[in-house]
């Protein structure tokens, strides 16, 4: 049995399916605080429980039986996610779970501009240490991390980025979701790290180019401070550590700490990443 933590998000919808379209859902297990979000799973041959990262017991009770867990990261700050992600790594060793797959980011150390690097540096050092068998999957940005500029970007002609000429590997949930069925269900992945980053990188100033062709309009980038992110992310309501979390992750894609292109996705999933020429297909 493999069991898929935090299974309502988007990677955990993009996770099932691709199970599913393996024919794999009869031995998937979705993890989810909220079961009734996924009742409509049942029909398609998933077991759905309860678990909650910051509820221990529930965690112990979803993995019970479980050969496999999929840790899909938590959300809050590096204090709360860090005690959530060890809750998950006791309560596997306590239901006798073989492997941890564990989703962390790109460049997982204290020294990244990217403040929530840290609780993925301190959960990979807690897994090589936890005695279980561990596969690491560091993703990249998602692309559709930057929907909502896109689609601005088509109506204002603007493409504002915090370091335009600064290149991304970007990937789509569909690409890190295929790579950790490969991982999952492969042989020989335990004690590997893998980078899940596009086999392309991209930056600001390549996508609006790429955005003008498709759209048939001018899209020019735009360098802005990242404290104008900031502000940005304020005005929608966010909460001041998300401001300034998510702020200090595009500061690290802004100075280039996510430029590196990888085979894993293909050498997991079995197919190339993503481009961005496809996925920005439905922004014009
Ligand atoms: N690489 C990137 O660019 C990037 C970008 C954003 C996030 N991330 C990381 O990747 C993870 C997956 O991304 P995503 O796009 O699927 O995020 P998402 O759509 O925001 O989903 C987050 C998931 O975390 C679950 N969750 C939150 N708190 C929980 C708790 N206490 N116990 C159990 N589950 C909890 C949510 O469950 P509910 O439905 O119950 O709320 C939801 O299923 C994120 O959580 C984050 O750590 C990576």
């Amino acid at each position: 049995m493999i069991v898929i933590t935090a299974a309502s998000g988007k990677l955990g919808t993009a996770l099932a399916d691709a199970f599913k379209a393996k024919s794999l859902a009869g031995q998937v297990r979705l993890a989810v605080r909220s079961p009734d979000k996924l009742a409509a799973r049942k029909a398609e041959g998933f077991e759905v429980v309860a678990a909650d990262y910051d509820d221990p017991a529930s965690l112990k009770a979803a993995f019970a039986g479980a050969e496999t867990v999929v840790l899909i990261s938590g959300a809050g700050t590096n204090d709360i996610r860090t005690v959530q992600h060890h809750h998950a790594i006791e309560a596997a060793k306590a239901a006798g779970v073989t492997r941890i797959v564990y989703t962390s980011a790109t460049n997982p150390v204290s020294a990244s501009r990217f403040d929530w690097a840290k609780a993925h540096e301190a959960t990979e050092a807690e897994l090589k240490a936890s005695g279980l068998a561990w596969t690491i999957l560091r993703d990249n940005s998602y692309f559709s991390n930057n929907d909502l500029l896109f689609a601005n970007a088509k109506a204002s002609g603007v493409l504002p980025f915090p370091g335009i000429d600064a290149k991304v590997a970007y990937v789509s949930h569909e690409d890190v979701a295929d790579s950790i069925v490969g991982a999952v269900t492969g042989a020989g992945h335990a004690g590997k790290v893998y980078e899940i980053a596009g086999d392309e990188a991209w930056s600001a100033v390549e996508l609006a180019a790429l955005l003008s062709e498709l759209t048939g309009k001018e899209i020019k980038a735009l360098d802005v401070p990242v404290s104008a992110f900031e502000d940005q992310f304020r005005a929608m309501g966010l909460p001041e550590w998300v401001a300034t979390g998510v702020g200090s992750f595009y500061a690290a894609l802004g100075a280039g700490e996510y430029a590196a292109t990888s085979g894993d996705v293909a050498l997991l999933a079995g197919r190339p990443s993503t481009g961005a020429r496809a996925y920005l297909k439905a922004f014009a």
